[in-house]
């Protein structure tokens, strides 16, 4: 029994990027017990650290893991300030579009940093994000991720609609 369980297990995890998919819980989770956002435009950060499993054979953290970082800030993000809520209501989809990062300076192994997320802007079709590592030792700013978040099913604009309409309808009511 106990065999049969252990081989279902490394099954899982080799097939499946099983760590991603818990961490996506923990991010959910967390960001629905805090407090919500009211500004979209707000700059939100998040702290990390450079754990075993981001190093490469440098022993810096591997330039793939920033892009992975960066989607669960992201993801944290549009949970705070109700984005991620809004779009699953209009049915929409957010995919990431294009990214482009610029890396200044390694992040080490156990170096603590924050990414500090914002929405720069959005046109008809997708939201442009800034996402800054800022290393925690000397708020230097390690990489830098430009990244346009497509919205497909809907638009940025009834996105943005949606989450207002509701705060004003909920002062509405309150008041
Ligand atoms: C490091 O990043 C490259 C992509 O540039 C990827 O192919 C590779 O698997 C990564 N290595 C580790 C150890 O994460």
């Amino acid at each position: 029994m106990l065999l049969l369980v252990l081989s279902a297990l490394l099954l899982l995890f080799c097939n499946l990027d099983v760590w991603y998919f818990l961490r996506g819980v923990q991010v959910f989770v967390e960001a629905w017990f805090l407090p919500r956002i009211e500004d979209i435009l707000a700059e939100q950060s998040i702290d990390g650290m450079v754990l075993p499993h981001d190093l490469d054979y440098l022993g810096h953290m591997n330039n793939s893991r920033y892009l992975r970082e960066c989607d669960f800030a992201r993801f944290h993000h549009y949970m705070r300030n109700g984005l991620f809520m809004a779009s699953r209501k209009l049915g929409a989809k957010m995919v990431v579009g294009a990214s482009t990062i610029r890396y200044r300076r390694s992040l080490a192994f156990r170096e603590a940093f924050q990414i500090r997320t914002k929405v720069l802007g959005w046109d008809e079709k997708a939201f442009y994000l800034e996402q800054r590592f800022v290393s925690k030792r000397d708020d230097f700013v390690s990489a830098v991720m430009l990244c346009r978040q497509n919205v497909v099913g809907s638009s940025p604009e009834s996105i943005i609609e949606f989450i207002y309409k509701k705060q004003v309808s909920g002062f509405k009511h309150s008041s």
